[in-house]
């Protein structure tokens, strides 16, 4: 089937068609694909690239192609564009945004830095440019212990948007960091008592959490980490199942890289679906990576002197990497 260089529609054309233009595409244009390990699978499968918050920023700053398209949500296309504003950067779906993101207002966290000037102000990579502006260091959840733990026992410091991972850093590493009241609806979304009832179905099972979650959550994990930092433990360990309580994207490469294991997603408190989606990642789409290649639309745009403040922390949190 030919696309003809036409816009398409959801369900218009079959997956394998799609993403031989997309192939096409990419190198017509010079453009690389990077995708967040919450994308649909299809979509990590023609992505150049597939990482967690941190790799993908990391490869951004050394890729040298005209184009980045970025699959994920918004912040990770910003990003993208503070640490390469000469590049364009698109986003299959300019609505997908963050509800943790969207818990902490720039104005309003500038007011609550004002209040206490003798402190550090830490930000989550997952905020806004203008919050990013007002931020020392920025971290991701592979490298925000680390960071934490690098700067004086001493030193007085805000940590804003996510109170789950503020307080899971604050247990681990004995600070009192002032927090944040934000949240990420998926991850807070998660129940122990469901957990619970897999493990008694699957003891042998390990329990894999992000630490977007609760505490109560958190308390239940094997191992709490990154997304790459939960690959990475189900790659290497012994067991050969897992529960997994973090976004159910996340199974895709988790089942390709370990296709012997067992995964099973933790589901949801409030319904009974099986797995826990992002509907923010979901909105992306093989059609919509496909438009957006052809049509170069949507792109990132970074207000540049709010992108001059951002690059400092991320800079800084590459660095301190
Ligand atoms: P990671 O940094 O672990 O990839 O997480 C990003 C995110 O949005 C988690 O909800
Ligand atoms: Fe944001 Fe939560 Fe979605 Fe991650 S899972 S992108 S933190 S809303």
């Amino acid at each position: 089937m030919n696309v003809e260089n036409k816009k398409v529609k959801e369900g218009e054309h079959s997956a394998a068609c799609l993403k031989q233009e997309i192939e096409r595409l990419k190198k017509e244009k010079n453009a690389v694909i990077l995708a967040h390990y919450y994308q649909i699978g299809d979509i990590q499968d023609v992505a150049d690239y597939i990482g967690d918050s941190l790799a993908l920023a990391q490869i951004a700053e050394k890729l040298t192609a005209d184009i980045i398209v970025l699959c994920g949500v918004h912040f990770m296309g910003e990003t993208a564009k503070i640490l390469c504003p000469e590049k364009k950067v698109l986003v299959p779906d300019a609505e997908a945004g963050c509800s943790l993101a969207d818990s902490c207002d720039a104005e309003e966290f500038a007011r609550f830095t004002a209040e206490h000037p003798d402190h550090l102000v830490i930000s989550y990579v997952n905020t806004s440019a203008a919050v990013k502006a007002l931020t020392d260091i920025v971290v991701t959840s592979s490298n925000a212990r680390k960071i934490v733990e690098s700067l004086p026992a001493d030193q007085k410091i805000i940590f804003g948007p996510d109170r789950n991972l503020g307080n899971y850093i604050n247990s681990v590493t004995g600070r009192e960091m002032l927090l944040w009241n934000g949240a990420c609806h998926v991850h807070e979304n998660f129940s122990v008592e469901k957990i619970i009832e897999l493990k008694k179905q699957h003891p042998e099972a390990k329990v894999l959490v992000h630490p977007e979650c609760k505490h109560t959550v958190v308390l239940l994990a094997d191992k709490v980490g990154s997304t790459a930092a939960l690959l990475d433990y189900a790659r290497r360990s012994d067991a050969t199942e897992f529960i997994v309580a973090t976004e159910s994207g996340i199974l895709h490469e988790m089942r390709k890289g370990c296709p012997e294991k067992t995964f099973i997603p933790a589901p949801p408190s409030d319904s009974t679906c099986a797995c826990n989606e992002c509907n923010f990642m979901k909105l992306n789409t093989l059609e919509k990576l496909y438009n957006c290649l052809l049509t170069e639309q949507p792109e990132i745009e970074v207000d540049p002197q709010t992108a001059a403040k951002a690059v400092r922390p991320i800079r800084r949190m590459l660095e301190m990497s």
